[in-house]
């Protein structure tokens, strides 16, 4: 199951990659928000990082205007690696190399069918090992 959260700024972008999901047959939990009113997107980054973090989801997708403020709140807990991504070369990498498991996205930056490209890339990719987990474990010994 993949992690949906987006504050109002990446609203109609979540709205469309879970529909993008969906229709590949991917299990979603959409956290919210529900509508375009305006909300603090810390609050929804919080809710997939949690569900992350507990191993109720493989891997979460956060949307805000820029993707950057939901991704550095993503960033904030312990085992989280949330990328901001704007290109498909960069969510394979990030899978590849940072074993990332959130990608951001910007809903009044990137379009809906590249940010549809970036998720695919995304899930598509494998975690590659060897000297990557070194580097991962090197970040993970600074949340302690
Ligand atoms: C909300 O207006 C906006 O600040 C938010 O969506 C995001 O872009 C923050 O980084």
């Amino acid at each position: 199951m993949l992690a949906l959260g987006c504050d109002h700024g990446g609203y109609q972008l979540k709205e469309f990659l879970k529909k993008h999901l969906e229709k590949k047959g991917i299990e979603v939990k959409d956290f919210g928000t529900y509508s375009e009113d305006s909300v603090d997107y810390p609050v929804y980054a919080e809710k997939v990082a949690k569900a992350v973090q507990s191993g109720e989801a493989e891997g979460g997708i956060l949307c805000c205007g820029t993707g950057i403020g939901i991704s550095i709140a993503a960033n904030k807990f312990d085992g989280i690696r949330c990328a901001l991504v704007r290109d498909s070369f960069s969510a394979r990498l990030t899978k590849e190399h940072n074993n990332a498991n959130i990608i951001a996205l910007g809903g009044r930056v990137t379009g809906t069918e590249l940010a549809a490209d970036i998720v695919d890339s995304w899930m598509n990719a494998e975690f590659q090992g060897g000297r990557h987990q070194g580097r991962i474990d090197i970040i993970s010994s600074f949340e302690k």
